[in-house]
């Protein structure tokens, strides 16, 4: 009988997923395994819920957003019931491994499995935020940066016509990487990252220079970053199953286009792209590095190397340590100060 490997994808879902899986699961049955799909991440393992994966249902999915196999941030490690719920399943189901598709959590969740757990555990980094370490990008990235370029551009026209301010909010969590990029490939003004407490100083003078050359002027702001304006003090918020806190409604964008029209007098509007940013096709790179990363986990397996996850490093798939990857979060470095001093 084949040996089966069950497949899950947790966290936010992001494009590059159903690629991973196709990969995956193309590469699992040319090496003569089953393959089982786990829905709503690490749920499905907590409650035994299966869909089937063949060559056959993935075929057409590498063009697909989303993940075909539904997605939760459910955090099993949350109640011991939970772990020892995976665990039976894991038997019941008659494994011999698990690929987890995720970030950080999603991969955290991975790392006790295996090593509190000794499961045969092997992961794929995915998120849009591109916050995950020892890879060098994570598929989902591309495409929402994308995504939010395009919804940057647009909001130039309408600012342009209506001589406004635009600022833009986008996602990425405690990572600045969404929101660099997207300003630097929209030739933004200036671009808000929680990496730096914003420098309100520097960012009016630099709305004021363009205002008067252009008439209109863009700010991008992810969505964590702070404004250091007093009495301003932050809410309590919500954490999800992990202990993040819960960004949405935090109004950065809003928060900033309001001290902005203050303060210069501009007349000044805000958009978030929000959840937009996360769906719709993949890109190109997206689907690329989705297969390849999704057939390496295939091959880790093979090769019984568990506790690892399939990595971009420079061009090349390899596998690394997943302790490494969840170790620390990867954020926007000094080495990117000199490119934004250049550019904004
Ligand atoms: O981690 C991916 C991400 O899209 C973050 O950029 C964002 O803060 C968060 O997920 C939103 O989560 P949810 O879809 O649960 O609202």
């Amino acid at each position: 009988m084949a040996k089966k490997i069950a497949i899950l994808t947790g966290g936010g879902d992001c494009p590059g997923l159903n690629p991973a899986i196709k990969g995956c699961v193309w590469a699992a049955e040319k090496f003569g395994y089953e393959c089982v799909g786990l829905t709503d991440g690490w749920k499905g393992l907590v409650e035994g819920l299966t869909t089937p994966l063949n060559r056959e249902i993935t075929e057409y999915v590498i063009m697909k957003g989303g993940t075909m196999l539904g997605t939760s941030r459910t955090n099993p490690f949350k109640k011991e019931d939970n772990v020892k719920k995976c665990l039976e399943t894991f038997k019941k189901l008659g494994l011999h491994a698990l690929v987890a598709m995720g970030g950080e959590d999603t991969l955290g969740v991975a790392t006790k499995f295996y090593k509190e757990h000794r499961l045969n555990v092997v992961g794929v980094p995915k998120t849009m935020d591109n916050d995950l370490d020892a890879t060098d990008y994570t598929f989902g990235f591309d495409t929402s940066v994308t995504r939010a370029m395009d919804a940057a551009e647009s909001l130039m026209d309408t600012g342009r016509s209506h001589r406004r301010v635009m600022v833009l909010e986008v996602m990425g969590r405690h990572a600045g990487w969404v929101a660099l990029f997207t300003a630097i490939a929209s030739a933004a003004d200036f671009v808000c990252i929680p990496e730096k407490t914003i420098d309100t100083g520097a960012m009016l003078k630099k709305i004021k220079e363009a205002y008067a050359k252009k008439k209109f002027a863009l700010v991008v702001t992810s969505e964590a970053s702070e404004l250091p304006v007093v009495g301003e003090g932050e809410q309590k918020r919500e954490l999800d199953q992990f202990g993040h806190v819960i960004l949405k409604d935090r109004g950065m964008g809003e928060r900033i286009a309001s001290f902005i029209e203050k303060n210069t007098g501009f007349e000044t509007r805000s958009a978030v792209i929000g959840h937009m940013q996360r769906g719709g096709a993949p890109t190109l790179f997206d689907r690329m590095l989705g297969v390849r990363v999704g057939v390496k986990a295939a091959e880790l397996v093979r090769d019984g190397q568990f506790g690892q996850m399939s990595a971009l490093v420079g061009n090349r798939i390899v596998g690394v340590p997943l302790e490494k990857a969840t170790g620390q979060l990867k954020t926007v470095s000094k080495d990117w100060d000199g490119l934004m001093e250049v550019l904004f």
